[in-house]
């Protein structure tokens, strides 16, 4: 590989669906080979083939928890083996919050899972893969964190502790990484409509309307639009930017409320 120059060879962890699957299919789409990563085996493996078809990409999958470093090293080796070194890596697995409550009273096993998942995952998968961007002198890492990374949310401390931690990774890492080509950038995603947060919507864990009301632009985020941006993260054109935590959510987070009725302004 030419040094500064994209391989062309794409990691993204939980591509079985959600935005992993849009920023798959964003890369795919974008020329680039892809390896989906995936706790949920089948749902890589249909991500794989849909995304495969669709988009004329060489794509493979690993069913593999992102938590668990072993297993990551192994699928690593078979990721390196079928499409060869990555010059892309997105960390995007992860869980939402399972109970809201005060610290006391939420499992500590909960708070250590979502650690694990979303902090422990990132760090796992991008030391797999740096040692051979630097190798290539090219690389992008791209990090899932969450508009929590710069507001918090109350009764979701495991989430925010790991979103926030995430923001801390990346620029870490930039620091460490960007004298060799790499760069080390984290989105921080809204509300964003994937499946799940649908299923959630429906079940009344959180208030479709009111989010989207309470959202500067007036509606939900698309996966795609968080994908968009990734793809643009990942290309040789955004070399300059390392570092940053993008958040991309419709204007929520800068929204204050000034506790007056401002109403009659509104369009
Ligand atoms: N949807 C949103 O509004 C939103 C907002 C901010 C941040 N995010 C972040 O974006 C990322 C993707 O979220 P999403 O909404 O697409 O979720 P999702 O539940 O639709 O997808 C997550 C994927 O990660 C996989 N996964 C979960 N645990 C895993 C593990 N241990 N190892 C490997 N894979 C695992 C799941 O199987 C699933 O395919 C997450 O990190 C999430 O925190 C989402």
């Amino acid at each position: 590989m030419e040094p500064g120059k994209s391989n062309g060879v794409a990691i993204v962890t939980g591509a079985a669906s959600g935005i992993g699957c849009s920023v798959a299919h964003a890369l795919g789409s974008a020329g680039h080979s892809v390896a989906i990563v995936d706790i949920n085996g089948d749902g890589a493996a249909s991500a794989a083939e849909t995304i495969g078809r669709e988009t004329g990409a060489t794509t493979c999958w690993q069913s593999v928890d992102v938590a668990d470093r072993e297993a990551c090293s192994g699928a690593y080796r078979q990721i390196l083996e079928t499409l060869g070194k990555p010059g892309i890596l997105v960390n995007n697995a992860g869980i939402m919050v399972r109970r809201k409550g005060r610290l006391e009273d939420i499992p500590p096993e909960d708070l250590d899972e979502m650690i694990a998942i979303h902090v422990g995952g990132t760090l796992n998968w991008s030391r797999l893969v740096i040692p051979d961007m630097r190798q290539a002198g090219f690389g992008r890492i791209i990090n899932l964190s969450s508009c929590n990374a710069v507001t918090a949310v109350p009764y979701r401390i495991g989430y925010v502790t790991a979103k926030k931690a995430i923001r801390g990774v990346t620029e870490a890492l930039a620091l460490e990484t960007a004298r060799a080509g790499i760069t080390v950038n984290a989105v921080a995603p809204g509300y964003i409509l994937t499946d799940e947060l649908k299923r959630r919507s429906e079940a009344g864990f959180l208030d479709f309307d009111s989010i989207a009301e309470r959202t500067p632009v007036g509606r939900w985020g698309r996966p795609e639009e968080i994908a968009d941006t990734i793809s643009f993260l990942a290309s040789e054109n955004a070399a300059y930017i390392t570092g940053a935590t993008l958040v991309i959510d419709g204007g929520f987070t800068i929204r204050a409320d000034p506790g007056e009725d401002l109403a009659t302004f509104a369009e």
